[in-house]
Order: C-alpha cells, then structure tokens, then sequence
C-alpha cells in the first residue's frame, strides 16, 4: 500500500518565507514523486476559529491569501486534493466521538496548547474548543487514513495525541484507524527560521517575516533592516555568523547557482568561503546582505508573478477550493461509517442487528 499524506495550515495570516523552507518546498517536492497514493492539503479554517472567535474576518481573509500562496510556490491542484476544514461537517462528528477518548487533564499537558495558552492570554478564559482542538485534529488526519503528516516541530505534540487517541480507539472498538507518523523537514535550518530581528521564530504579530507575497521593495528594505551580529561594528571586526539571520537565511536559500551568478569573478565560491571571510573579518553586513537580497529576489520572483497570474481569477481560486473539499468530503464519509460501524452507531447498515433484535422478541 502506498503512502497518504495529509498536513495543513491554519488560515491566519499569508505566509511567509520560514513557511517556504519549512513545509511548501517539501510539498512541492512529494507531490512529484509516486510514493503517495494521496496528498491532502487542508487549509483548517475550523481550527483557526477555536482563537479567533471575535475576529473572524480575519479568518476568511486568509483563506484566500494561504490558497494564494501555496498556489504561487507551485502546489499543483491536479496533484494534491486542497481543501476547507469547514466544508467537511464529518470532520466535527470524528471529533465528537474521539473526545470520550482523551481526558481533559491529558489536553491540559499538551505542551504546544500549554505554551499556546500562555501566549495568548486566556488566563482562566480558555475556549473549550480551543481547548480540544487536538482532538479535532487527530479527526483531520484520521479521517484520511493518513500515515504521514509533514509538520514543524511545535505539531509534534498534536501528533502524539493522534497516536494515542488511534490506538485507544482500536483497542476499544476494533482495528479501524491508522497510527500517523509525524515527517520533520530534513535540513536542520528549516526546522524553524528566525525573524529579520533574530527573534527565535517568525511571527506576523513581531512584525518579523518575509511574506511570499511582498513585494520587490519590501523585501529590499527588510533584508536590508536585518538584525546581525550586534559586535561586528566596523568592517573589519571579526564577525559570528552562527545566529546571524542574514546566514541562516543563506544558508536555508542559497544555491550554488546563486554563488555563480552573483560572485561573477568567483570571489565567494560557496557559503562556506563566505562565512569564513565573514568571521575573521572585513566583510561587511550590507555586502552580504545584497548577495542575500540576491537570493530571495531570485526565489520570491517566480512565486509573486504566478500570484499576479492567480489574483485574476479569484473565483477559480475558490473552484479549486470546492473541489479539493467535495473530494476530501467523500474520504471522511468513508472514515466515518467505519468508525460508526466499529463503535455500533451505524444501525442503517446493520441489517443483522435489527433482525437479532427481533429475533430476541420473537422468543
Ligand atoms: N495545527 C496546525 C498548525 O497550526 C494546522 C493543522 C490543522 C494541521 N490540522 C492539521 C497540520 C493536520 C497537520 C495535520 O499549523
């Protein structure tokens, strides 16, 4: 049997350039080659909206811009089925059914809803569905029988809780649902990218991210405004480029190509030589920030003219969406009679428990 592969996002703001490295180039990358049966791509939309009760425009705002982006940075719609969260009501019935097998205690110490909690500041006002959001997650992989799910780290933990909410629903109720493996990027440097301030990650709310949809000039003056080693003071100093932003982000994104192209006498051959002229000093921050500025122009451009493309036909943007959903609806469909049936909720199909029960009376 092949691979299904299933991961998503929640539609909260556009994303950004961490986002690319972290799971969009690995997607584009598995949706061309044939070990997966099937990809599913969820924009989850119901799960924003556990947070975002109060503002959910800012929900459907980004709905668009998420499909927007992975539609730009080349996730193929003939390829990968993406769809809505909120078009799939079985979706909320799988979460109904597996929240008898999780214990509230349990939820409380999932270390990402934990720090999720601090951070937003919910004090002793905790949504109850923003509480049980990894279980209706634990719905979204189940439901499509998928093995593998592509997350950065912080989904670990939800990852976890769909294992265990899998194997206590075995146990009880017969082998029906299969245990997902959790797939980290492969490249240590994607795992999470700093901000352009060299804060630890990327955040909307820091004001920190390269969005895949700025523009040129934007990205110009954020590569430009990037934060490096505070000690290398003058050109000469010797400089740390562990830490640094502006490596991280060369050594995330730039290619030997890029080395050719720009250092056209061959100065800089690799990142390597780059790095080492950097530390013992005499290289300056805006030096290497233009070779950088480089770089993500030559990344950013393709994607930002394929959104142009893309911004024409809004509505052929959302046909995509109803479409990948209708797909998508008809797996859980399937999922969910299995779990009715193994749990003895699915009484139409039960000929046999009617004609028993009959038979008892008869007697
Ligand atoms: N919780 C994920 C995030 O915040 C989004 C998500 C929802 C997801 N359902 C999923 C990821 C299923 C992987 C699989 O990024």
């Amino acid at each position: 049997m092949k691979d299904i592969l299933l991961t998503g996002d929640r539609p909260t703001g556009r994303l950004h350039v961490g986002h690319l490295v972290g799971s969009l180039r690995q997607r584009v990358e598995l949706q061309d080659q044939d070990n997966f049966d099937k990809i599913f791509i969820e924009i989850a939309d119901a799960q924003a909206t556990t947070d975002n009760s109060g503002n959910l425009q800012k929900v459907q705002d980004n709905v668009l811009e998420v499909a927007l982006d992975y539609l730009s940075c080349g996730i193929d719609p003939n390829k990968c089925t993406i769809f809505l969260q909120s078009q799939i009501p079985e979706l909320s019935d799988l979460t109904f059914y597996y929240m008898n097998l999780v214990t509230l205690a349990r939820l409380e110490r999932n270390p990402t809803v934990k720090q999720e909690v601090k951070y937003r500041e919910f004090g002793n006002s905790i949504p109850v569905g923003f509480m049980t959001y990894p279980i209706s997650q634990a719905a979204d992989i189940t439901g499509f029988n998928a093995n593998i799910v592509p997350v950065g780290e912080d989904q670990l933990p939800m990852i976890e809780q769909t294992r265990e909410i899998v194997r206590t629903f075995n146990r009880l109720y017969g082998e029906t649902l299969v245990e997902p493996e959790a797939v980290l990027p492969k490249n240590k440097v994607c795992l999470r990218l700093p901000g352009t301030d060299g804060s630890a990650k990327m955040s909307k709310s820091l004001g920190n991210c390269i969005f895949l949809a700025d523009t040129e000039e934007e990205v110009e003056r954020k590569i430009k405004g990037m934060y490096t080693d505070p000690n290398h003071l003058r050109v000469e100093d010797p400089g740390k480029t562990e830490e640094n932003p502006v490596f991280i982000y060369l050594e995330a994104f730039s290619t030997p190509k890029h080395f050719e192209e720009y250092f056209t006498e061959g100065e800089y051959k690799n990142l390597d030589e780059l790095k080492a002229h950097y530390e013992r000093g005499g290289l300056g921050d805006m030096f290497v920030k233009k070779f950088l500025i480089y770089v993500m122009q030559d990344i950013l451009e393709p994607i930002r003219k394929r959104r142009k493309e893309l911004e024409k036909d809004i509505p052929g943007v959302y046909k995509i969406l109803f479409e990948g959903s209708d797909k998508a609806r008809k797996e859980v469909q399937e999922t969910l009679k299995k779990v009715k049936s193994a749990m003895g909720l699915d009484y139409r199909n039960n000929q046999e428990l009617i004609n028993s029960q009959q038979e008892k009376y008869n007697n």
